[in-house]
Parts: structure tokens; C-alpha cells; sequence
């Protein structure tokens, strides 16, 4: 208990200040607890609004990826360039140091293998376990016109009502289907409808036509995946045009850990995003790192 003697008389009202009372400005996250925008905050950097997450989640349908077969060796060393970390709690468990302290996106939906039909997903996590490994937020796949449609967006439903009892954000993640278009119009549907079902952000893909229009009529941030591996210009090129077109940043995962240099890609990524530099410029910061890594 405090020593009740050393009381002071209080005088430090400062009474000609108002009270600050900052604005949250990441998009249609104003009105969310403090706990669930301190969440966000551990994803999306606050200066800029926008995040660099390294997806290394593919094996919990493809198994051991390329570039993933050991996470240990590959992915640690690109953690202090990452804003967040989107994986399994399988991996993070076994293979992600906790004195990692940047966001967790833990990927909470699974089931088919790739042998199966993707889209039968369940939830795969109990929320227990998202509280007591910390994470930033929990990532559920929506199939939108898949064989499962209804069941993909129930599983994204029923996490974002858990979430929300915990203040814990979850980003519904679309997924296209083989035989879909992978359009403007598709990606619009699928934002939106995550969007309106409580999704704090959403992860599509980046479409060539019209991706303002997905992200103009998504009410929340839009992150894009990177998709399969495209030479670095190109990847750069991508992301960037995504970010000019009001995405929120990178759900990146092979175009980083299949380059021929995951780190000068992801720090050169982080320049797209964070930076505003164009694909020339982070490019060559992509060629000085890797140049320097040799
Ligand atoms: C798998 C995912 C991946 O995290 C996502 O596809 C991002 O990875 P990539 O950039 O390699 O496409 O959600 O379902």
C-alpha cells in the first residue's frame, strides 16, 4: 500500500488542455472495444495504416510447401521484416520463437486436404486457445459460390460471434474456386459479403480490372494474398498496384519464401507498402539486399 505520509496536494490539472481523444482510423474499425483495436494495431502499423503479413499457412491443406519444408531455417530469419505472421497453431507452437511479439493471424478454419474438396472446411480452433496463444487475429477460408458456401461462411459467422466475446478480429479470407472467374465482380461479392458478416478485414486477390471498385465498396480493410509465385518485378508490381488501389497491404506468402531472396523480398514488399515506392524503385532495393546477402 502506498506510504500515506509523502501525500502530495494534487495541482497538475492542466485544466486549459482539453483531453485528446484520437480518432481509430483504420477503416470501419471505429467503433470496435479497445482490446480488439489494440489487436488490429498489433497488424496494421499505425503510422501508415497498412501491413506486411507473411501467410506461411499453406500446410494445413498442401502439407509441406515449397519454401516451407523448414520453417526453422527459412521463415524465422524473415521475421523482424514481417508486420505480422499468419500461420497455424501447429507451427507456431513448434517453430515460432515467443519472443516474437509483432501480430499473429492464426489460421482457424481447416479439414480437406488438397486430395479432398477444399471448401468442406470446419473451424478448426477452439477460442480458448487463440486467447492463450496470444494471437492478433484468427483467419477463416470463405468459399462464396464453392461446393460449401453456406457451411464456409457459418464457420466464418460463428468465429466472428466467438471473436467478438474476446475481442479478437477475424479476417475472412476468399477463396476462388477452380472453375470461378477470378474477377472484379467476383471479388467484390465475396469482400463484401465477409464485410457484412463481421470480417474485420478481408484477404482477396489482387484483379488486374477494377480492383479500386472492391476495395471502394469493402467497409473494411483489404489485404491481398500474393498468390503462386511470379518473378519479383512482377510480384512488386502487384502489390503495388493493389496498394494504389486502396488495399491495406500484403497477405504474402510464396512470392516471399519461393524468391530467390525471401528477405530483400519482403523488405522490398514492405517498401511498396509502407513507403509508397514504386515497383522500379523497390526492386532495386530488392537486387541491392539480395546482392548483399551473397
Ligand atoms: C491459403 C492462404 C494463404 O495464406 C494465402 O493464399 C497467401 O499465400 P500466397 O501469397 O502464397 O497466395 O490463405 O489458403
Amino acid at each position: 500500500m502506498a506510504d500515506q505520509d509523502g501525500i502530495q496536494d494534487t495541482q497538475k490539472y492542466f485544466v486549459d488542455i482539453p483531453m485528446a481523444s484520437e480518432p481509430f482510423t483504420l477503416r470501419g474499425s471505429n467503433s470496435r472495444d479497445w482490446g480488439f483495436k489494440n489487436r488490429l494495431s498489433n497488424i496494421f502499423h499505425h503510422e501508415t495504416g497498412k501491413t506486411v503479413m507473411l501467410a506461411i499457412d499453406h500446410g494445413y491443406f498442401l502439407g509441406p510447401t515449397a519454401g516451407l519444408e523448414r520453417v526453422d531455417l527459412t521463415i524465422v530469419p524473415l521475421l523482424p521484416y514481417a508486420d505480422t505472421l499468419m500461420c497455424t497453431r501447429g507451427i507456431l507452437r513448434s517453430t515460432i520463437p515467443p519472443t516474437f511479439t509483432k501480430g499473429i493471424v492464426l489460421r482457424s478454419s481447416g479439414g480437406p486436404s488438397i486430395l479432398k474438396e477444399l471448401s468442406n472446411e470446419e473451424i478448426a480452433v477452439d477460442i480458448e486457445d487463440a486467447v492463450r496463444l496470444n494471437v492478433a487475429a484468427m483467419a477463416v477460408q470463405v468459399f462464396i459460390g464453392g461446393e460449401h458456401e453456406t457451411k464456409s461462411v457459418h464457420n466464418m459467422t460463428r468465429l466472428v460471434d466467438i471473436g467478438n466475446r474476446y475481442g479478437i478480429p477475424v479476417m475472412g479470407v476468399t477463396a476462388v474456386g477452380k472453375d470461378m472467374v477470378r474477377d472484379a465482380k467476383y471479388m467484390r461479392l465475396a469482400a463484401r459479403i465477409c464485410a457484412e458478416l463481421g470480417a474485420a478485414y478481408v484477404k482477396t486477390y489482387y484483379v488486374a480490372e477494377g480492383f479500386d471498385t472492391v476495395t471502394a465498396s469493402c467497409p473494411v480493410p483489404i489485404v491481398i494474398a500474393g498468390g503462386k509465385k511470379l518473378p519479383e518485378q512482377d510480384a512488386l508490381k502487384m502489390a503495388y498496384r493493389a496498394v494504389q488501389q486502396g488495399a491495406a497491404g500484403v497477405d504474402m506468402g510464396r512470392n516471399i519464401f519461393q524468391s530467390e531472396a525471401p528477405a530483400a523480398m519482403i523488405q522490398a514488399v514492405g517498401k511498396v507498402v509502407h513507403e509508397n515506392r514504386n515497383p522500379e524503385e523497390a526492386y532495386d532495393v530488392y537486387r541491392t539486399l539480395k546482392s548483399e546477402t551473397k
